[in-house]
């Protein structure tokens, strides 16, 4: 990798840990989500970055991809087990980072260092060399010493330009892959730790959305509305990404993008029992001088 290069990852880090602290001092029984993720966006673009995906929050049993609609009105209540996931890209090179916020009371605050301790020791594990089952092996280790269970069916990733998700995959649990982490690799881990039985399934209305190719077929499609999301450049957005257009022209061109057979969709990922779910992520670079976290 360029050192030019290196240089807009650890940017795309510095400007996603900011903003997603920025964001989760905002995290508040009675605070609005979308509200909360708009100005996670707005403090990326303050700093410099775009958003690499729509920010996202996630709560209680929900472990991923809950993003509001424009009128989605939901509220933080008191007891609620947040996450809030955080991607940028500058010129296209992404980092990855989430956490967890913990509006107890109860016990989720162990959950939530259960996720965390296991994304340290995964860091702590990672060098080039070492196999990505070894780090899943270490993830499960950790959130198992505290008492969960990690989830099996949601894994970290790499990250490239333009790419938000690329290999290798990041397994929370050991699996049999001989997969091997190599020097320049950069890779999100991002542990799940839950009190369930340890998987989640797609469930509810997706609200993140790909764009996965141009489509041949362009009925229905606003050119405007396909041009934005042209230019996002094939990473996800969300409706809250198209606010600039009628709703209708809208909802018209993802119908017919995903007749096209040209858009992704990512629904919440919900815990299959729908028990509690916490989870940490950092992005690392896997430098000649040893692991660099990017979004410390
Ligand atoms: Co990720």
């Amino acid at each position: 990798m360029s050192a030019g290069d290196l240089e807009k990852f650890r940017q795309a880090g510095r400007i996603a840990s900011a903003a997603r602290d920025h964001g989760a001092a905002l995290v508040k029984p009675g605070a609005r989500l979308r509200d909360v993720l708009e100005a996670v966006e707005a403090e990326i673009g303050r700093l410099g970055g775009e958003p690499a995906f729509p920010a996202q929050s996630s709560r209680n049993h929900i472990a991923a991809h809950y993003c509001p609609s424009p009128e989605d009105e939901t509220r933080y209540e008191a007891g609620d087990l947040v996450k809030l996931d955080v991607g940028v890209h500058v010129d296209g090179f992404v980092a990855d980072t989430a956490t967890t916020i913990d509006l107890g009371p109860g016990r989720n605050g162990r959950l939530r260092e259960a996720a965390e301790a296991a994304l340290s020791s995964a860091i702590a594990t990672a060098a080039p060399g070492v196999s990505t089952s070894e780090i899943g092996g270490a993830i499960a280790a950790a959130i198992r010493a505290h008492g969960y269970r990690p989830i099996g069916n949601l894994t970290g990733h790499g990250v490239g330009r333009w790419q938000i998700h690329c290999a290798p995959a990041i397994p929370n649990v050991p699996d049999r892959s001989r997969e091997r982490l190599k020097e320049g690799m950069v890779v999100a881990i991002e542990p799940f730790a839950t009190d369930g039985v340890g998987t989640v399934e797609e469930r509810g209305k997706p609200e993140v959305f790909r764009l996965a190719g141009r489509p041949k077929r362009r009925d229905g499609v606003d050119e405007e509305v396909l041009e934005a999301i042209e230019r996002i450049g094939g990473l996800p957005f969300a409706r809250r990404s198209l606010r600039g257009f009628a709703r209708e022209a809208v909802e018209a061109s993802l119908v017919a993008l995903a007749k096209a057979g040209v858009l992704v969709r990512y629904p919440p990922l919900c815990e299959a029992e729908g028990k509690r779910v916490a989870q940490a992520e950092h992005t690392i670079y896997l430098g000649p001088g040893g692991v660099e976290v990017l979004t410390r």
